[in-house]
């Protein structure tokens, strides 16, 4: 298959209308993008990324109206996120409506439901006409793709088209809130903060995965975000055993010598320039890359958990 480029939204959107698959960016991360009512294109995706079928997908939406076409109800919980964040990097996970194909679910009967702030990202959905189903649009068990080029590296010639925009602001894929049940549980963090949830609705708990419990969010359970080489985790002003090829991210300098070196000025770059440098990385054939450690509050709690996934063999 040939792979289409464009940085016209609604050129972009024209294969979505013909059963086709699309990459498009959001302010977190490239998306693989299908119309969440057509099974056939969402089974392509899955393919494309080579995607285990038990890891259900986030649809997302160009207007606040369009959550009726998905979720089958908006209990007061959800009601309130989406009033206060609405469109953000923040993904509800609600009951789904019985025409949400179960293939996008991956048989859950809860759809995750997103509105991006990207502006491309919204413009894109509209011209589709429909909500869009996408997962990062990275192959499977990858960095998740921040910028177009990361895209194409991964799923040239296996999709059919990726609209060209900028690189993703934030870098890190969105907060997943479960709104299902009386009290709201975090099962991936992101850029919408814990702290900025509870100010919203108190009671908001981060969901810790218990050993021998059925995920709840069944993502959670695969690897991802690995670059081939390993990746340690150092505190601030660790230092290593000398060694070739080795790599360096973190806020502080090390002191120890690296093959790459990203120093980073805050949380917020830390966290931009993570998954490109991973991959930056496994271009010069790096085999292990240091990570600085943070403190986990705020955006710090995401990049930890990325961080620490990546360091899990
Ligand atoms: O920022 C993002 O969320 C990006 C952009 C493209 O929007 N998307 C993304 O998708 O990261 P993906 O498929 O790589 O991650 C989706 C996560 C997975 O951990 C999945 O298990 C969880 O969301 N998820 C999706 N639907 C769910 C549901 N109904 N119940 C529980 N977890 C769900
Ligand atoms: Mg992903």
């Amino acid at each position: 298959m040939k792979t289409f480029y464009t940085n016209n939204p609604k050129e972009a959107a024209e294969f979505i209308k013909k059963g086709g698959i699309t990459a498009f960016p959001t302010e977190t991360v490239y998306g693989l993008g299908a119309n969440v009512f057509d099974e056939t294109a969402i089974a392509e995706i899955f393919v494309a990324k080579q995607r285990p079928s038990d890891n259900p997908l986030i649809a997302h939406i160009a207007n606040v109206n369009q959550i009726n076409l998905l979720a089958s109800e908006i209990n007061e919980t959800a009601q309130r996120f989406i009033d206060a964040f609405f469109p953000s990097p923040l993904t509800l996970v609600l009951p789904k409506r019985p025409e949400v194909p179960l293939i996008a679910t991956a048989n859950l009967y809860t759809i995750g439901v997103r509105m991006p702030k990207n502006e491309l990202a919204r413009k894109f959905i509209e011209c589709c006409g429909t909500p869009i189903v996408a997962p990062s649009a990275n192959l499977s068990g990858k960095p998740s793709p921040t910028t177009w080029q990361a895209v194409s590296e991964d799923l040239d010639g296996k999709i059919d088209c990726i609209l060209q925009g900028e690189a993703t602001e934030i870098g890190l894929e969105s907060t997943v809130v479960d709104c299902t049940s009386d009290i709201p549980y975090i099962l991936r963090t992101g850029s919408v903060t814990l702290e900025q949830l509870r100010e919203v609705v108190a009671d908001t708990q981060l969901y810790t995965l218990q050993k021998d419990e059925i995920a709840k969010s069944p993502g959670l359970k695969h690897r991802h975000y690995s670059p081939k080489a390993k990746v340690v985790l150092l505190t601030e002003n660790g230092e290593w055993k000398p060694e070739n090829n080795c790599a360096y991210i973190g806020l502080h300098l090390p002191r120890s010598k690296s093959e790459a070196l990203k120093i980073c000025r805050n949380i917020d770059e830390y966290a931009h320039e993570v998954f490109a440098f991973f991959r930056e990385c496994d271009h010069r054939n790096i085999t292990t890359i240091y990570c600085e450690t943070v403190a986990e509050q705020g955006l710090g709690l995401a990049l930890m958990d990325r961080l620490k996934r990546a360091a899990e063999d």
